[in-house]
C-alpha cells in the first residue's frame, strides 16, 4: 500500500506587502499545491486571496485560500511576515517588544496545532525574532529559521556581477551576520566561477582601485533597503523572490546552501543568538550550519554583529 498523497501546503501569516508579493511569486513557481493566507486584518487577507485566485488560469494549479489556525497542523512550511509598524514617537525597543509578542502568539498557535512544519520568520528585526520564535517553540533549532541575509547575499551577488560584468549566476558570494547595519561581506568566500574574487579583480584591470570598489559595493548592499523604503515605503519584490528560493529548498528537499538566520550553538564561537550564516537547507529546515574558517577581520566583524544582536535580545528580555 502506498502512503496517502498529501498536498504541499504553505501558510503565510501576514498578507501585507511582503506576504502578498511572496504569495504571488510562489503561485507562479509551481512549488506548492496549496497557499493559505492569514492576517489579523481579515478583509485584507480575503482581498489578497480573491485577487491572487483570479490569476489561476495563468499559473500552475494551486489552491489559494484564507486560512484558520487549524491550517498550521498539516502545513509543510509556515512563513511569518506579520508585523506591527512603528507608531509616531515609538522607540525601536518599543516596536521590538510589540513584534516579539506578535511572533510569540503566532508560535503558540502553531505549537498548539502539533504542527511539524518548518517555520520561516521574515518579520523584522528578523534575527532577533527568529531567536524569540525558536525559544518560544522549544523545537529543534533547524525547524525555526529566519530569512537572514539571503536577500542581502542576492543584492551582493547582483552588484558584484554588474561591477565585474559577469552573470550573477556565476558569482558566489555571501553576506553574513545581522540582516541590518552590522552585517558583513564574507570576501574570503567570494568567487567568480571558482576564481577567488581578489585574483579575479587583480587580473581584470577594469577599475583603477578594486579594493575601493569592493568597499562601495558592501555599502550599497547595506543601504539598499533604506533607499527603496525612502522611494516607495517598503521592500517587497526581491524579498518575495528570496522567500521563494528558501521555500524551494524546503518543499523540494534541495539541500541548498543559503544564508538563513540560524540560532547558533557554538558555531563560529557564538551561541545564544540567531544570525545569517551559510546553512544547508532541506525539508527539515536547517540540516547543517556550515562553519567556514573566516580570516580574523571577518570573524571579528561576525562576532561584533552577534554582540549587537545579543544586546538587543538582552534588552528585550530585561524589559519583559
Ligand atoms: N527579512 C527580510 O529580508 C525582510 C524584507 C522586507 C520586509 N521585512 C519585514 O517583513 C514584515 C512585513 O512587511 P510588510 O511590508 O509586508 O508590512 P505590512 O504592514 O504591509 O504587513 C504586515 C501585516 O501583518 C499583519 N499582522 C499584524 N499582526 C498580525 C498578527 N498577530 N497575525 C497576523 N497578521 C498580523 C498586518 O495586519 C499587516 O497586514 C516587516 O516586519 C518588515 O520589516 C523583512
Amino acid at each position: 500500500m502506498t502512503d496517502a498523497w498529501k498536498p504541499r501546503k504553505v501558510v503565510i501569516v501576514g498578507a501585507g506587502a511582503v506576504g502578498a508579493t511572496f504569495a504571488y511569486a510562489l503561485a507562479q513557481s509551481g512549488l506548492p499545491d496549496e497557499i493559505v493566507l492569514r492576517d489579523a486584518n481579515h478583509e485584507l487577507a480575503m482581498g489578497q486571496v480573491l485577487d491572487l485566485a483570479d490569476g489561476q488560469a495563468f499559473f500552475p494549479s494551486v489552491q489559494i485560500r484564507e486560512g484558520q489556525v487549524t491550517d498550521y497542523a498539516d502545513a509543510h512550511l509556515i512563513v511569518i511576515t506579520a508585523g506591527a509598524k512603528q507608531r509616531p514617537g515609538e522607540s525601536r525597543l518599543g516596536l521590538l517588544q510589540r513584534n516579539a509578542k506578535i511572533i510569540q502568539s503566532i508560535m503558540d498557535e502553531i505549537v498548539r496545532q502539533n504542527s511539524s512544519a518548518v517555520v520561516l520568520v521574515v518579520s523584522n528585526p528578523v534575527d532577533i525574532l527568529t531567536y524569540v520564535a525558536q525559544k518560544r517553540s522549544g523545537w529543534p533549532r533547524g525547524q525555526v529559521i529566519g530569512s537572514g541575509t539571503v536577500l542581502d547575499s542576492a543584492r551582493f551577488r547582483y552588484l558584484l556581477s554588474r561591477h565585474c560584468g559577469v552573470d550573477a549566476h556565476n558569482v558566489h558570494a555571501y553576506i553574513l551576520g545581522e540582516h541590518g547595519d552590522s552585517e558583513l561581506a564574507a570576501w574570503s568566500m567570494t568567487n567568480l566561477a571558482g576564481l577567488p574574487v581578489e585574483q579575479y579583480c587583480a587580473a581584470c584591470g577594469k577599475c583603477d582601485d578594486w579594493r575601493a570598489s569592493h568597499a562601495k559595493i558592501v555599502e550599497a548592499v547595506r543601504d539598499s533597503a533604506y533607499h527603496i523604503i525612502d522611494y516607495k515605503g517598503a521592500t517587497n519584490f526581491a524579498v518575495g523572490l528570496a522567500l521563494v528560493r528558501i521555500a524551494a529548498a524546503v518543499l523540494r528537499n534541495q539541500h541548498s546552501v543559503l544564508t538563513v538566520s540560524a540560532v547558533l550553538e557554538g558555531e563560529y564561537g557564538l551561541s545564544g543568538v540567531g544570525l545569517g550564516v551559510p546553512c544547508i537547507v532541506s525539508q527539515k529546515g536547517i540540516e547543517r550550519v556550515l562553519e567556514a574558517h573566516l580570516p580574523p577581520d571577518e570573524q571579528s566583524a561576525l562576532s561584533k554583529s552577534a554582540t549587537v544582536l545579543r544586546d538587543a535580545i538582552a534588552s528585550l528580555e530585561s524589559s519583559a
